[in-house]
């Protein structure tokens, strides 16, 4: 068979969608030369970074001296507040920036870029006041609420990094973010709805606060309704605790000049999954960053001023923050965010909202895609909605999910954009421009313009895309977007993202190759398959865990001696755990393991990274010298065939476990 021929027989048939001619007559970028002008390095990026205001031009616009710590548009300075929102008062004053909906759509908030001014405004004088200077680190922990933006443009205005701790992560989890930023201020809010639930939030800020090292001077605290009608369960400790209604009532009108930020000075922190138990705080810079969100918000996406935007991720994971706040924010367009559950109050909400407010662009994950798949089309077709634009992010999309997605909520005239990236990457990376690139169901699309992708084998060679083989993606270029670093731990940033494939000695930019430790295939036609995580990540429903943080979690539990967790692959989310524990000798038999294992892990995570399931197992299978063979237990897991086991201590075990999960 020849390469050609493998490939086609892997792939199968091979199906490519034109974009609808509609919307290439209205796209955004239209023109081809884009790759060739974008290819100029590092000349080419200056024309997303002309897309922002700046106080000072760069003066260079890209300093590779110290790989891999990278420098972008040198002694440039702005400030993303600015960008975000004043920038915008002489034409679009009273055009909605963000449009809110909470969860049973009684309150609705349309802030419109003159009322985020003044609320912005008024939060940076108070936090200012309160003692946050230049280069403090806040941490937030906000759900989607017009807080979160309005905190996250509030402290950019005033030069402070944020820091935002997705609302569904514990105490525990919280804490240790703070303490690795060194956070003095921490901002919470008193509950949010969730299921037609008020959920009391207020309290993970206490309990991390109390049992972080770090101390923490103020919690901050929004609230739901008004201070006067706080969560009925919120406790209150004075001189630490602050009502941010409060802080602000003593700025009413005030007006912050926007501090003027180095293009390297960061604006956030974004704390992320890796193969070891400790979260990274991925380190964004504001030049680099605001510039790379607002070209692909513009080129990718496609968003106009004029439109109405809906991205359903939320603002405690990147997606929000690059997409439903810094990209389109800084293209002054209007951006939807809604509290709460996708099928609360009735499973058509999500159309519902789209239909009301004429949604132009809609962008999700396909874990939402599959489930709106199982709720069927039915739901969809009873509502008037029409959208252009359709984005996927976070996972692959299966060619089904992606052609239901494409004929029942596309209506066959929207375009439908596959975005392949990273927290650390700060926006898309491979994914198609959308008027200039056929679409490709379960391809991610080809590299961006500007944007040098591969796939390497083991050796660090490149695979050639006919060969239709599988290796590891790597990027093979510096690109404005990227983290600067791995805050307080260059040493890691080096160790996790550069050393697979770089010449680490060499102070010569064009040897170091950055590795995302994702599997990709190159195909022919010059698009990307992603495959998924190649280390010990899981892809939960979009959302990014690290098997170690679920069995050290695990492992906190008294009566658990040994602990792994293997990913099995799951119709709806992707993936989900399965958490195998071996007890310890001589514990009381009643204990409930599986039920203490779940609530570790939602003590140490969140809710959201509840396993699937736990198998309590006299053994795991180890090698001879001891180390878990996590890939049987997945190959269990998958009830796939688990091969030759001679070669493990005891090559009985996986098949005493595999008749456990699956009987006979
Ligand atoms: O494995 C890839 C997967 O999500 C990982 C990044 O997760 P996170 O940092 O949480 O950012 C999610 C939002 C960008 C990647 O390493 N991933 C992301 N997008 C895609 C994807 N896998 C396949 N196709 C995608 N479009």
């Amino acid at each position: 068979m020849s390469g050609e021929e493998a490939l086609e027989a892997q792939l199968g048939e091979r199906e490519y969608y034109r974009p609808p001619a509609q919307f290439v007559g209205q796209a955004n970028a239209t023109d081809p030369e884009i790759y060739d002008r974008f290819e100029d390095f590092p000349t080419g990026f200056e024309e997303w970074a002309e897309l922002l205001d700046w106080d000072e031009y760069w003066d260079e616009p890209f300093d590779g001296s110290e790989p891999p710590f990278f420098k972008w548009f040198v002694g440039g300075k702005l400030n993303a507040s600015y960008n975000c929102i004043d920038r915008h008062l002489d034409e679009r004053a009273n055009q909605t920036a963000l449009l809110w909906e909470s969860e049973d759509s009684e309150e609705v908030r349309r802030i419109a870029y003159q009322d985020l001014y003044r609320e912005v405004n008024e939060l940076a004088a108070a936090l200012r006041e309160l003692g946050v200077e230049e280069d403090d680190i806040v941490t937030l922990h906000l759900p989607m609420v017009p807080a979160l933006p309005i905190t996250m443009l509030a402290l950019a205005r005033i030069g402070a990094p944020h820091s935002q701790v997705f609302a569904g992560f514990s105490a525990d989890a919280l804490a240790t973010r703070i303490d690795d930023a060194g956070s003095d201020v921490v901002v919470t809010i008193d509950g949010y709805y969730r299921r037609g639930e008020l959920l009391h939030h207020k309290q993970k800020a206490d309990q991390a606060v109390e049992s972080a090292d770090h101390d923490v001077d103020n919690v901050l605290v929004w609230t739901r309704h008004g201070p006067e009608d706080l969560h009925e369960d919120a406790s209150w400790e004075d001189g630490r605790d602050i009502f941010i209604e409060d802080l602000v009532a003593e700025h009413e009108g005030d007006r912050i000049q926007p501090v003027s930020r180095d293009a390297e000075d960061p604006l956030f922190l974004m704390y992320t999954s890796g193969t070891t138990g400790r979260p990274k705080g991925c380190q964004h810079r504001t030049g680099g960053y605001l510039t790379w969100a607002a070209g692909t918000s513009r080129n990718v996406l496609d968003i106009k001023p004029e439109d109405t935007y809906w991205c359903a991720a939320d603002i405690g994971w990147i997606t929000g923050h690059s997409y439903i706040v810094y990209g389109p924010l800084a293209l002054g367009t209007t951006s939807l965010m809604r509290e709460g559950a996708p099928d609360t109050p009735h499973k058509g909400i999500i159309w519902e909202i789209a239909e009301r407010y004429d949604v132009d662009i809609f962008h999700t994950s396909p874990t939402a895609v599959r489930m709106f798949m199982k709720w069927g089309e039915d739901i969809p077709a009873g509502y008037d909605f029409d959208f252009r634009h359709l984005t996927t992010v976070g996972e692959p999309i299966q060619p089904e999910a992606w052609k239901w997605y494409y004929e029942h909520i596309g209506h066959g005239d929207a375009v439908i954009v596959d975005t392949w990236w990273q927290t650390e990457t700060g926006g898309h990376l491979i994914t198609n421009l959308p008027a200039l690139q056929d679409m490709k169901p379960g391809s991610a699309g080809v590299a961006v313009p500007g944007i040098k992708a591969n796939v390497y084998g083991p050796a660090g060679e490149p695979v050639a895309p006919e060969s239709g083989q599988a290796g590891d993606l790597v990027i093979e270029r510096p690109w404005p977007g990227m983290l600067q670093t791995v805050y307080g731990d260059p040493e890691r940033f080096i160790e996790t993202y550069w050393s697979q494939f770089s010449d680490t000695n060499s102070d010569d930019w064009r040897d170091w190759v950055y590795c995302p430790e994702d599997g990709a295939v190159y195909e022919e036609d010059g698009y990307f398959r992603i495959l998924g995580r190649l280390d010990d990540v899981m892809n939960v429903a979009g959302h990014r865990i690290g098997t170690m943080e679920l069995e050290s979690a695990v492992a906190q539990v008294p009566e658990v001696a040994e602990a792994a967790v293997a990913a099995r692959q799951d119709d709806m989310k992707g993936e989900v755990p399965d958490v195998y524990v071996i007890p310890r000798e001589g514990i009381d038999e009643e204990v409930d393991i599986p039920a203490k294992a779940v609530a570790a892990i939602e003590e140490e995570i969140g809710a959201f990274a509840r396993p699937n399931a736990v198998i309590v197992v006299d053994e795991l299978p180890k090698t001879r010298s001891g180390k878990i063979m996590r890939r049987l237990l997945e190959n269990i897991s998958n009830d796939e065939n688990l091969g030759n086991t001679d070669t493990l201590r005891d090559p009985s075990v996986p098949e005493q476990i595999r008749q456990q999960v699956h009987g006979d």
